[in-house]
């Protein structure tokens, strides 16, 4: 194939992200280039989310807006991946509706995606790839990650969990764990390239190894990770509470390169809700979690995931939510209003919330979490953190940007050549997203 470009627009969670990062792999290796921005690219891929309706919205407008693109250039070749598609229906409908996208696959398809393009290119085929089983993990595929000292590793693919609310089993499929050997050598290469810090990604990482020896092997994968010289930090992402075991909680105390943080969505602070969200526990359960890992793991933070106005979601409901995060007082939080989707169990019930009700209470609740997150923040004033320096500031050119242990977002005046370095750095202002600091 001549030399073309890419474009790539990623939506989603870092899941997505990283499986973005895969796709440009695969296209390079076959003689892709980036192209720095959509209008001047060959090929444009949407990679898709859809979590939420406004996910999905979001996508149909942009997929609807290059339709401009493609009457300007009408040899430009436009591609939809990821969630969306992988409702089979969805995406029979997305190919009526949109004449002018030349392909779509679904998230199994991603090592399928070199004989799609050559349909596409040379034999000038429409195709729809979307396959509704998960087929084997394929080892091996060329990644192209984003420069810098970070870098995302998945463990695990798909969910068995099935909470009431959610899309994610249905368009990932069921829990499949690479094998660890594939992961250590993964990462081993990683750091070999430079990479300092890596986060194990999986929609329940806690329940990594479950299907590969018919019990968890996450502490073991961890302790292993835990030995990788050259290696500085290891995060994971996300845990279920229900799952988060012990013997994870003992390599977290121990291990000197796992940060001190958690992301512990919680979902809902009702047992009425929990139970019905299929989550697999109870606030109590899920308050004492906490307590027992901040007297293991002292100065540990958590992060969590709130739906608001899930059906049946009473004042008295959401109060709970309201007074476990009180208790809990999370450094912050993911917040959404519940969102009907479609085939799963919690679309079908009868008592759903009405909206008023549901942007009333996710106003309160995103309040109050606010004020904890600068309460927080503000605390910290004084401290002195560690920092990974990741480079400039996004959002301040003149200042450098990193975060601490606990997964906070530091910015900082210093020369840009200590990207890459750990630092110390003294917090002088706590703000409600960031702090901000001076090199010590
Ligand atoms: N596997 C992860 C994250 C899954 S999706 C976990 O179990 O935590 C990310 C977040 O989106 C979820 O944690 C949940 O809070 C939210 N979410 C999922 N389905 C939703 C829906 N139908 N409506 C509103 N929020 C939803
Ligand atoms: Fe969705 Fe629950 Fe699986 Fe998370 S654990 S991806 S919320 S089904
Ligand atoms: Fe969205 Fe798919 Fe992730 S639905 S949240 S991109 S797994």
């Amino acid at each position: 194939m001549a030399e073309k470009s890419y474009y790539i627009i990623t939506h989603g969670c870092q899941m997505n992200v990283h499986d973005s990062e895969t796709i440009a792999g695969i296209l390079e290796s076959m003689g892709f280039v980036p192209s720095p921005e959509e209008r001047t690219a060959d090929l444009i891929i949407i990679n898709t989310c859809s979590v939420r309706e406004t996910a999905e919205n979001k996508v149909f407008t942009k997929i609807g807006e290059l339709k401009k693109l493609k009457r300007e250039n009408p040899d430009l070749i436009i591609g939809v991946g990821g969630c969306i598609p992988q409702q089979e229906k969805v995406a029979k409908r997305l190919l009526e509706r949109f004449p002018h996208l030349d392909f779509i696959f679904g998230t199994h398809n991603l090592p399928e995606l070199p004989k799609i393009l050559e349909r596409v290119f040379e034999k000038h085929e429409r195709v729809l790839e979307v396959w509704q089983s998960e087929g084997q993990i394929v080892e091996g595929i060329p990644v192209k990650r984003e420069p810098g000292v970070r870098a995302w590793v998945t463990i695990m693919y798909g969910c068995n969990n099935f909470c009431t609310y959610c899309i994610v089993p249905y368009v990932r499929g069921r829990e499949r764990s690479r094998k660890k050997e594939d992961i250590l050598q993964e990462i081993r290469q990683l750091v070999a390239e430079g990479y300092r810090e890596v986060t194990l990604l999986g929609q329940n990482v806690n329940s990594y190894g479950k299907d590969l020896k018919g019990k968890p092997m996450f502490a073991e994968l961890l302790a292993d990770i835990d030995k990788i010289d050259g290696l500085w930090r290891v995060r994971f992402t996300t845990s279920h509470p229900r799952d988060l075991t012990d013997d994870v909680i003992e390599v977290m105390a121990s291990s000197r390169k796992i940060c001190e943080h958690l992301h512990l969505p919680v979902q809902a602070g009702s047992n009425k809700i929990l139970k019905a969200m299929h989550r697999g526990y109870t606030r109590e359960y899920y308050l004492n979690l906490v307590e027992k890992i901040r007297a293991k793991i002292p100065g540990v933070s958590f992060t969590t995931d709130i739906i608001v106005g899930f059906p049946g979601e009473t004042e008295e409901d959401f109060e709970q939510t309201l007074d476990l995060v009180r208790k809990v007082r999370y450094d912050s939080a993911f917040t959404f209003v519940y969102n009907k989707r479609t085939g799963t169990p919690a679309a079908e019930m009868i008592d759903q919330v009405p909206e008023e009700v549901k942007s009333r209470r996710i106003q309160e609740l995103i309040e109050l979490q606010n004020g904890i997150s600068l309460e927080l923040n503000k605390n910290e004033e004084g401290n002195i953190h560690e920092i990974l320096v990741e480079g400039k500031s996004k959002t301040d050119e003149t200042k450098l940007a990193g975060r601490t242990r606990t997964n906070k977002l530091v910015v900082f005046k210093g020369s840009e050549d200590l990207a890459g370095k750990l630092v110390k750095v003294k917090i002088t202002e706590g703000k409600l997203f960031h702090l901000e600091g001076v090199l010590v």
